[in-house]
């Protein structure tokens, strides 16, 4: 496998910068709860609530949809939930990419029925050629065509999730 550079460290943290300070305009006061997906969010997450640079509760939950492969079965598992409450709450769910929607589609129906005061979706990276159920993030850092990436917090099969920038992995024969 061959990894190639897609998006640069510093233009990830100039899209991070940006989105945070479009969702400080939006949630000019009051709280705000992050709430990240496990696994492959948690750096995303990380940087985003340091530029957001106002309080912020957080939370986790961890979705199973891909496996080991590199393609989603359909099949979405909620492994571990939330522990914070969030009735009457805004709430943030943070996302590094969205492929199908399906797990987002998920998340979000499970999360409506606790009635937070309002939900919103940010993802880094969006495929919208991949996507099989209607779903639009409220905000989005990079639309990127149909390839694998990693680092930046993802993964394939739990490697390169350290990596600083995100790169398409590619077999070895592919020229790209
Ligand atoms: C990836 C990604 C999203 C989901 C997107 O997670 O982080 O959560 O798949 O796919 P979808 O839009 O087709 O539903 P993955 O299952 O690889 O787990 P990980 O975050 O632990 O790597």
């Amino acid at each position: 496998m061959k990894l190639k550079l897609i998006l640069p460290e510093r233009k990830i943290q100039k899209k991070v910068a940006s989105l945070a300070r479009q969702i400080r305009r939006d949630f000019p006061q009051g709280e705000l709860l992050l709430i990240g997906i496990l696994k492959g969010a948690f750096i995303f997450l990380a940087d985003l609530a340091r530029h957001l640079s106002r309080p912020v509760e957080i939370d986790f939950v961890r979705l199973a949809s891909y496996g080991a492969g590199q393609h989603t079965s359909g099949k979405i598992r909620l492994q571990k939930d939330l522990e914070t409450p969030i009735k009457g709450k805004h709430v943030l769910i943070v996302e590094d990419i969205v492929d199908t929607g399906i797990t987002l589609r998920y998340l979000c129906s499970r999360l409506r029925a606790r009635k937070p005061r309002s939900l919103k979706i940010v993802t880094l990276l969006d495929k919208p050629s991949r996507r099989r159920v209607d779903l639009t993030p409220d905000y989005v850092g990079f639309k990127i065509p149909d390839q694998f990436v990693v680092g930046y917090g993802l993964d394939w099969a739990e490697a390169y999730r350290h990596l600083r920038g995100i790169y398409a992995l590619q077999s070895a024969g592919d020229s790209n």
